[in-house]
């Protein structure tokens, strides 16, 4: 009876290690990757490295002493390589550069020498990290933004001290053809003087960055000081405007008085 149960296990986890079982590796996008595989060293080595997502594709082939990549996914095309001078040893580790989204899942290694063939499996996860967090004041709102994420990043503000003179906008998520996530958020300040340390948090999978915004000035001295400014130019090209104005007037009375002045000996002598 035990017997049986064992051997149902066994059939069970061999199954599940076909499928789901194997190493799990994290690459970094847009880096190269390192995808381990070794094998008992043996004449006569062919590898495969397959990507198994549903159908199988070939991602890097090793036969007759060397690389065959005529039927190479395109996808792959000048992507992977293999350590030669490592493959007599047993390694057929591959190494795949420009690592990208669709690059994610599971990845079989073939090996097979005279002495018999091997397979194992490796699971690859691609994580694109926050790079930078931007956090941009403008005159009623802040708004903190990051790009180029995978995957879906989440983002949370806190200020410094707590305050309630705040909204939050909906935050955004955009998906680039490329897999990865841009998010961005808005807060807009509903009453006036706020002397607070805004702090913007952006994570995703395991990384996390933060970016801090201290305000230069309360909001309302900025709201006071923007228009102001323009107040200023206005008042500036104004007096300008009526300066030359005064200018031109006088200017022109000062000849008709004189033209006035002219003609009047002529009139007193008429008379
Ligand atoms: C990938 O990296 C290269 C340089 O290593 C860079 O020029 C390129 O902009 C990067 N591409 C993306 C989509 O990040």
């Amino acid at each position: 009876m035990s017997v049986v149960r064992c051997s149902v296990y066994l059939v069970v986890l061999s199954f599940l290690w076909t499928f789901i079982g194997g190493d799990a590796a994290v690459c970094v996008f847009n880096t190269s990757c390192i995808l381990p595989c070794s094998f008992k060293p043996g004449a006569d080595v062919v590898i495969h490295w397959i990507h198994v997502n549903g159908k199988e594709i070939t991602v890097h082939s090793y036969y007759h002493g060397g690389d065959q990549l005529a039927y190479q996914d395109q996808r792959f095309k000048a992507r992977t390589s293999l350590f030669q001078d490592q493959i007599s040893k047993g390694d057929a580790t591959l190494q795949l550069s420009r690592v990208e989204l669709q690059d994610q899942g599971r990845y079989k290694c073939y090996t097979s020498t005279i002495a018999g063939n091997h397979e194992s499996f490796i699971n690859i996860n691609v994580e694109a990290p926050i790079s930078e967090v931007h956090i941009q004041q403008d005159e009623n709102s802040i708004t903190c933004s990051s790009e180029g994420i995978y995957p879906e990043p989440k983002l949370t503000w806190s200020t410094s001290p707590p305050s309630t003179n705040t909204f939050k906008k909906p935050t955004t998520v955009q998906q680039t053809d490329q897999q990865l996530y841009t998010i961005s958020s808005s807060l807009i300040r509903v009453h006036g003087v706020t002397d607070l340390t805004y702090s913007c948090t952006v994570s995703a999978g395991t990384n996390q960055k933060t970016t801090l915004l201290k305000e230069s000035k309360s909001f309302l001295q900025s709201l006071w000081n923007c228009p102001q400014n323009e107040f200023r130019h206005q008042i500036f090209t104004g007096l300008f405007h009526l300066c030359l104005c005064y200018c031109v007037l006088s200017f022109q009375l000062l000849s008709a008085v004189k033209a006035v002045k002219q003609r009047s000996p002529v009139l007193t002598r008429k008379t």
